[in-house]
């Protein structure tokens, strides 16, 4: 993984998601965002399989991360695909500083896993919320993040599951050293207790660029979270 990654998923951290930014004006959203303190710019990418809606692809990451670099931050890149291990080195090389794909995306997990650290990038595991927390454990160690969904994957704006906080949990104490990052109905109310949980890293896509001040959006949940 990255210096620059590493250093950021040091300290609590929120994270904006592109997917409910203005994609007319991508680069104003994120200066907006990053001028307000956000260091960790999420990007999901979904093809239509893995879950129903397409996204966005290497061509948009390109075009923002270089943008994100100059200010301090990384592009941290959420797989929402079938088949990621044909897609990461086109990742890497658009600029992601990390790569995090689905756990019931593949079979082949823990290959993918190295694969991504080849790469440079770091490697994240994500879960859906069906999913136990008990393969992860058998990953300790080979994933630099694991992201426990707290929604079903596949579109902003969800209201958070309350079972997240016992997965959350269960979840502590399998994942090693590697930051917990959660995704889906994080906001200024929900933020403060998925840190309680354990959660480090937290995304935030609607409660942030769906406001009319997404600046002041995003500080608000990083004070509720306790995030730099
Ligand atoms: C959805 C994505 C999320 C999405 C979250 O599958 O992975 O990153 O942007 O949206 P909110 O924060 O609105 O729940
Ligand atoms: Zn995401």
């Amino acid at each position: 993984m990255g210096e620059r990654m590493r250093e950021l998923l040091g300290e609590p951290r929120v994270a904006p998601s592109i997917l409910s930014a203005d994609m007319g004006r991508l680069g104003a959203q994120v200066e907006e965002v990053m001028d307000a303190g956000a260091r960790v710019i999420h990007f999901d990418v979904m093809d239509g399989h893995f879950v129903p809606p397409i996204t966005i692809g290497p061509l948009v990451l390109s075009g923002i991360a270089d943008q994100v670099h100059d200010a301090g931050g990384a592009v941290d890149v959420h797989l929402m695909i079938e088949a990621p291990e044909r897609q990461i080195e086109e990742f890497a090389k658009a600029g992601a500083d990390s790569i995090t794909f689905h756990y019931e995306a593949t079979p082949h997990a823990n290959r993918l896993l190295h694969s991504i650290r080849e790469l440079g990038c770091g490697a994240g595991l994500a879960i859906n919320p069906a999913t136990p927390v008990e393969g992860v454990a058998e990953l300790r160690g080979y994933a630099d993040l694991v992201l426990c969904m707290t929604i079903n994957p596949g579109w902003g704006g969800q209201k958070l599951l309350e079972s997240s906080f016992d997965k959350l949990e269960r979840l502590a104490p399998l994942v090693g050293k590697a930051p917990i990052e959660v995704d889906g109905g994080v906001d200024v109310d929900t933020a403060g207790p998925l840190a309680a949980a354990g959660a480090k890293l937290f995304v935030a896509g609607s409660a942030v660029f769906g406001t009319d001040d997404p600046a002041a959006a995003y500080k608000a949940i990083a004070d509720a979270a306790g995030a730099a």
